[in-house]
C-alpha cells in the first residue's frame, strides 16, 4: 500500500488540497482532525469539560467512533450516528485541539488510523501522520502557510457562507490554536525530518494540488522501479 502523510497547523489547507490530490490520484483521503472533533463533540454532548483529562479519558470506553466513506467521501460516526456536519461547527475546533493533547485520547484513535493506511492506498493528513502514525510513510509532506494567511482563508470561507466573523478573532484562534497543537508534551505539530516542506502562502490550491500528486507520481514510479 502507499501511504502519504500531510501535516500541517490549522488552515493551511491541507484539507482541501490532500481531498483534490487523492481524487487525481485514486486513493483515498482520511481527515484524522475529524476524529480528534468527534471525540471533542462526544465530551461536549455530554457536558465534560474538554480540557479535563481524567474525565475525557474516562468517558472513552463510552464511546466508538468509526470512519465511512461515501463516493469517496468521509463520513464519521460516533456511537452509531454519523456527525460529520456537528464536528465542523465552531465549538468543536477548540474542543478538538483540548482533547488531542490528552495522551489516552491519541491512543485511543491510533488503532484506527493505522488500520485505514495497513489496508487502503491513503493521503493521510493531520499534526503526526510523519511522525507517529505512519513513521514508514513514502512521502511525507509538511503544508504550512503564514498566520495571517490562512486567517485570511478562512475569513473568505466563512465570508462566503454567509457567517459572520472578525478577521482578528481568527487570526488570535489560529495563533492560540497553532500554539496549543505545537506546544502540547504528546506528539506535538512538528515536520518529520524526512518530510518535504510545502509552504503555501503564496500558492494557489491548484498548484498545491499539482505539486502534491507531482511527488506522489515520483513514488508510485519508483514503487514501481523496485518492484
Ligand atoms: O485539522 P483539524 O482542524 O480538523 O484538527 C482539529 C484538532 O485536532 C487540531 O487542533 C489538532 C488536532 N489534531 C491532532 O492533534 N492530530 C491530528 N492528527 C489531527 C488533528
Amino acid at each position: 500500500m502507499i501511504n502519504i502523510a500531510i501535516d500541517g497547523p490549522a488552515g493551511a489547507g491541507k484539507s482541501t488540497a490532500a481531498r483534490m490530490a487523492a481524487s487525481r490520484l485514486g486513493f483515498i483521503y482520511v481527515d484524522t482532525g475529524a476524529l480528534y472533533r468527534t471525540v471533542g463533540v462526544a465530551a461536549l454532548r455530554r457536558g465534560i469539560p474538554t480540557d479535563d483529562r481524567e474525565k475525557v479519558a474516562a468517558m472513552l470506553p463510552e464511546i466508538t467512533a468509526e470512519l465511512k466513506f461515501e463516493d469517496g467521501v468521509q463520513h464519521v460516526i460516533l456511537n452509531g450516528e454519523d456527525v460529520s456536519d456537528a464536528i465542523r461547527r465552531p465549538e468543536a475546533s477548540m474542543a478538538a485541539s483540548n482533547v488531542s493533547a490528552i495522551p489516552a485520547v491519541r491512543a485511543f484513535l491510533f488503532g484506527l488510523q493505522k488500520d485505514m493506511a495497513k489496508n487502503n492506498n491513503v493521503i493521510m493528513d493531520g499534526r503526526d501522520i510523519g511522525t507517529v502514525i505512519l513513521p514508514d510513510a513514502q512521502l511525507k509532506i509538511f503544508l504550512t502557510a503564514s498566520a495571517e494567511v490562512r486567517a485570511k482563508r478562512r475569513f473568505d470561507e466563512l465570508t462566503a457562507k454567509g457567517t459572520p466573523v472578525e478577521y482578528n478573532t481568527l487570526l488570535d484562534e489560529i495563533k492560540q490554536r497553532d500554539y496549543n497543537d505545537s506546544h502540547r508534551a504528546a506528539a506535538p505539530l512538528k515536520a518529520a525530518p524526512d518530510a518535504v516542506l510545502l509552504d503555501t502562502s503564496d500558492m494557489t490550491l491548484e498548484k498545491v494540488v499539482d505539486r502534491i500528486t507531482e511527488l506522489a507520481r515520483g513514488i508510485c514510479a519508483d514503487k514501481k522501479d523496485g518492484e
